[in-house]
């Protein structure tokens, strides 16, 4: 049997959600293009087409109001996160409470999906010290996470990144979903068993790091040296590479334009800057291109999200996909358990 180091190129199962990277730089849901449907459709439409597959995304909409209402309501949620809030990070809060609600049998796919993202997106408007009551018709679950205030704007903004977290195929985060759910365990368990994967920084966690990468940098000069000095130490740069894409992520250039609509003050501005610097020495240094997460980052900071929540917005775009593969895993009811190649000493007494 042949081994591949981290499963690369590996086919580890059949799958009808999405496809990555098919024509080179392509991501299709369910066959449709993921980059036409930021211009054309809201992510309640791409959220209910990756689970039912249907674009019309009004009944995931009021499901999503329901549950959300519910959450707002219920006082031992909210007493739960007085007492973890203040000593946990929010991705552990988010693990924590999505745990906390379980699962019932009793809910048909697209309700215990829009449970779990209900109380995903409640638990990121929780860290926001703004009103954030009131929901948007028509961006409801990005209006979830943002202030009442926000403009149009920047609630797309937000909806567009959303649709292009939703879904990526056979990505580590979705991969552990799915060999949670070949056990035949239920929705939650397969979940938190992604949001655990998806915490670490080679995967969503990279949004972070290269945030914080870009603002340790006073002007691009700085960035100039400090980027050409991590590169000679053999430092890896957040944001960029891809498992899967070769020639550019195709998320990339959405998220970059509204960076480029939305930066305001001179910091931002400044920031945008260094962060076209960094791309361009690794595009000639390495030949790397950024992934959604470089400018993603940029992207959430500039609509006023703390650092630590980067990743839980992921989760809150991804939860669709993953519980479209935990479906189509338990559907397909096949055990995933791979082989190891023995490393170890030879046999002894
Ligand atoms: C995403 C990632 C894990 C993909 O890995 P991969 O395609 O298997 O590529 P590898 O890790 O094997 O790297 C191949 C080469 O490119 C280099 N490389 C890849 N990504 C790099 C990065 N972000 N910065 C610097 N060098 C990088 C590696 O060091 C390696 O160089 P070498 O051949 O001289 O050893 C990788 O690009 C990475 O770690 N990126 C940073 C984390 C990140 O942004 N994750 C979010 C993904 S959406």
């Amino acid at each position: 049997m042949e081994y591949s180091p981290g499963l690369r190129g590996v086919i580890a199962g059949e799958t009808k959600i999405s496809t990555v990277g098919m024509e080179g730089t392509s991501l299709r849901y369910r066959g449709y293009d993921a980059i036409k449907l930021t211009e054309t459709h809201t992510y309640e439409d791409a959220a209910s087409l990756i689970i039912s597959d249907d674009l019309d995304g009004s009944e995931f909409t009021n499901n999503f109001i329901k549950y959300y209402g519910e959450l707002t309501n219920d006082k031992d949620i909210n007493k739960l996160f007085v007492e973890i809030k203040s000593r946990l990070h929010p991705m552990d809060v988010i693990r924590t409470v999505v745990s906390y609600i379980g699962d019932s049998d009793k809910n048909s796919d697209l309700e215990s999906t829009t449970k779990i993202l209900a109380a995903v997106s409640y638990v990121i408007a929780s860290y926001n010290d703004n009103d954030t009551s009131e929901l948007d018709q028509e961006y409801t679950v990005a209006s979830s996470m943002l202030s009442n205030k926000v403009s149009t704007d920047e609630l797309q903004a937000l909806d567009d990144i959303l649709i292009l977290y939703a879904e990526h195929g056979f990505n580590a985060s979705t991969f552990a979903t799915r060999v949670t759910a070949s056990t035949r365990s239920d929705l939650t368990s397969s979940i938190v068993s992604g949001i655990g994967t998806l915490k670490g920084e080679l995967h969503g966690g990279a949004n972070e790091r290269a945030v914080e990468l870009i603002n340790s940098f006073k002007d691009i000069n700085d960035a100039e040296t400090g980027v050409l000095k991590m590169l000679k130490e053999k430092k890896k740069i957040m944001g960029f590479g891809h498992g899967v894409y070769k020639i550019q992520d195709p998320r990339s250039p959405v998220v970059k334009r509204w960076v480029e609509k939305l930066v305001s003050d001179d910091d931002s501005k400044l920031r945008f800057e260094i962060a076209k610097k960094i791309d361009e020495i690794m595009d000639k240094e390495k030949k790397l291109f950024p992934n959604v997460d470089f400018y993603g980052g940029l992207l959430l900071s500039e609509l006023d999200f703390d650092v630590n929540l980067f990743t839980p917005i992921f989760v809150a775009g991804r939860s669709v996909g993953w519980a479209a593969h935990y479906f189509e895993q338990r559907e397909d009811d096949t055990l995933i358990r791979p082989a190891a190649k023995y490393i170890g000493v030879e046999e002894r007494d």
